[in-house]
């Protein structure tokens, strides 16, 4: 396979039918680390919302098993992504997360806002530090995918188009992004978090958290209070993943998929784990458990899955 023969497969789709593909290979074989990498970034926009950030301290869940919330994201998004919207798999996936959202008062703005960070920030990542740009296809392609995913998780009122996902982020955020204790808190413990991951943790976490703030815009910054970085220390870490980007473009064609499970980020189940059990069970969650998992008669949120 030649370096841009998936681009040139990605192409061949449909973004309108077959845009699970296309996600797919993007994730999984094109962009993974940088797909990855942006939408831990991404996860620090979300934290920057008070009502978000806030909710997330409150849960204990963030700070006191922030890396099992973690491993419980990427596993659940994974198992979507993998198997398909309407596999069981998948259809587990995206119950598991309706269970979890129908314990909490989350409004459809702050849905909203969560489905756009998945759209937006992966493509402005790679159009930063990808070792290619993403066509329009793809984009359009990811945009459809988060839509279905979206209309699965029963969110209203969902941006048609990659732009209108855009314009939502950025007036969002320019609305929303506040200073919260709660939301300062989960982030600082998602940032110990990925100092861990490797290879991060072969360096010093003061250079890791250096490096990462350095990536970090300046609304984001002052949402957290942390300190603005300077010119330098910005060029020197834009210029670090520029410089990869011109590297990998030399590498092979990844033609075995890499998923959330293969990263060595996930450490919770060594001994594998079942789709059905990742996650929290709240405690104010009015579904029935039996041995773990969910009565099916008893969803607690009806959604366009469920129909
Ligand atoms: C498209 C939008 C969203 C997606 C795809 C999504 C995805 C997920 C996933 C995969 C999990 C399970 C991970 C885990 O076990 O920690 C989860 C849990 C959770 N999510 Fe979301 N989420 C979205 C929006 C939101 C929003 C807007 C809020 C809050 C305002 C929120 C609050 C929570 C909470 C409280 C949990 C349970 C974990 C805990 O107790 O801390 N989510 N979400």
């Amino acid at each position: 396979m030649r370096r841009f023969d998936l681009r040139r497969r990605t192409d061949r789709l449909d973004p309108e039918t077959q845009y699970e593909e296309i996600a797919r290979i993007l994730a999984t074989q094109e962009f993974p680390w940088d797909i990855n990498q942006a939408l831990s970034f991404a996860l620090f926009r979300t934290y920057a919302v008070p009502t978000i950030g806030r909710l997330l301290f409150e849960t204990g869940e963030f700070t006191e098993r922030v890396q099992k919330r973690y491993d419980d994201t990427g596993l659940i998004l994974d198992a979507v992504l993998e198997n398909g919207l309407t596999s069981d798999p998948g259809r587990a996936g995206i119950r598991r997360m309706n269970q979890m959202h129908g314990s909490y008062d989350i409004s459809n703005d702050d849905m909203r806002y969560v489905l756009s960070t998945f759209v937006v920030i992966p493509e402005r990542w790679i159009e930063d530090f990808g070792w290619r740009k993403l066509t329009r296809n793809e984009i359009v392609g990811t945009t459809n995918y988060y839509r279905a995913l979206g209309k699965y998780m029963g969110i209203k009122e969902i941006p048609e188009t990659f732009e209108a996902f855009e314009k939502f982020l950025d007036d969002y955020e320019r609305e929303h992004f506040l200073f919260d204790s709660g939301g300062r808190a989960v982030a600082d413990s998602t940032l110990d978090l990925l100092c861990t991951f490797p290879p991060n943790n072969l360096a010093p976490a003061a250079l890791i958290k250096r490096f990462s703030w350095a990536l970090m815009d300046d609304p984001l910054l002052d949402a957290f209070a942390y300190r603005r970085p300077s010119r330098l220390a910005r060029t020197l870490s834009r210029g670090a993943l520029k410089a990869r980007a011109r590297l990998v473009r030399f590498y092979p064609v990844r033609t075995v998929p890499k998923f959330a499970r293969d990263l060595p980020n996930i450490r919770s189940y060594p001994n594998g784990y079942e789709v059905e059990k990742l996650g929290t069970f709240p405690r104010t969650c009015p579904v029935q458990h039996t041995n773990g998992t969910v009565a099916p008669e008893n969803t607690a949120s009806r959604t366009a899955l469920d129909a």
